[in-house]
């Protein structure tokens, strides 16, 4: 099975924009995946087996219901769930397509993470526990894999995409009105964002590997 890009979701039915897009570029191939689904990823790296992976990305996130993630209101199930999407399944997915990785040219593993789970930015954020939390269990994740993929010439990228005009971003601005603290920060759109991101992959080098960048080039204290 060939292509240039294998573009996931949940629900590829439903996905009318990517597979819209899908149509119009033949070598673009939209699977199902579930990332907290360990058969479904064994599977799909299986299917794809002969196929080298140049860039590996890692975007599939949650924040969890963000009223229920508060010191008063804090319970295992709801967390564990943020934790596996977020933080188990990007090690999950690059451990499966781990040799795609290897045997391609740019070998480059890309977590999408962001900056509330940065614990430099911690005292300026609202305690989301589970989100931020299982952010910043990601970035120690990935920091490990760098680690343990460096022999094979393998790069991990940690990058932040920005404030951007998705439904996390809106659902997050609407609960800061509720609680009376809105976000005043401009938004990026997605397509902007894409595009820094786009960038940032392709300039990703040993020197950047293992290190967490925003999407506009920056190094961001941990
Ligand atoms: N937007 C921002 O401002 C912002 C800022 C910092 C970091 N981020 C990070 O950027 C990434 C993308 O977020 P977004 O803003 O696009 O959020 P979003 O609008 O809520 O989209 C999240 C995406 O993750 C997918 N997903 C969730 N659970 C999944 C699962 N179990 N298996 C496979 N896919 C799953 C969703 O698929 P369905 O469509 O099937 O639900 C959806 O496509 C996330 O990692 C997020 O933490 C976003």
């Amino acid at each position: 099975m060939e292509s240039d890009v294998v573009a996931t979701c949940r629900d590829p039915i439903h996905a009318e924009a990517l597979n819209t897009f899908a149509r119009s570029h033949s070598l673009v191939n939209v699977e199902r995946l579930d990332v907290t689904d360990n058969a479904a990823i064994d599977e799909l790296a299986n299917k794809y087996r002969a196929q080298p992976i140049d860039a590996l990305i890692n975007n599939a996130g949650i924040t969890g219901d963000l009223d229920a993630q508060q010191l008063t209101s804090l319970d295992f199930d709801p967390f564990q769930n943020v934790m596996r999407v977020n933080a188990y399944a990007p090690l999950r997915v690059a451990r499966a397509f781990l040799d795609h990785v290897t045997a391609s040219r740019q070998k480059k593993i890309i977590a999408i993470s962001s900056g509330s789970g940065s614990l430099w930015q911690a005292p300026q954020l609202r305690s989301l526990y589970y989100y931020n939390m299982s952010k910043s269990a990601l970035n120690m994740g990935m920091r490990l894999l760098q680690n343990d993929v460096r022999a094979r010439g393998v790069m991990v990228g940690i990058v932040t995409p920005g404030p951007v005009d998705t439904d996390m971003q809106r659902q997050i601005r609407a609960a800061a009105v509720k609680a009376g603290k809105p976000l005043t920060t401009p938004v990026l759109s997605a397509a902007d964002s894409a595009c820094a991101l786009a960038d940032y992959i392709e300039r990703l080098g040993p020197d950047k590997a293992g290190r967490f960048y925003s999407y506009s080039g920056q190094e961001t204290p941990w």
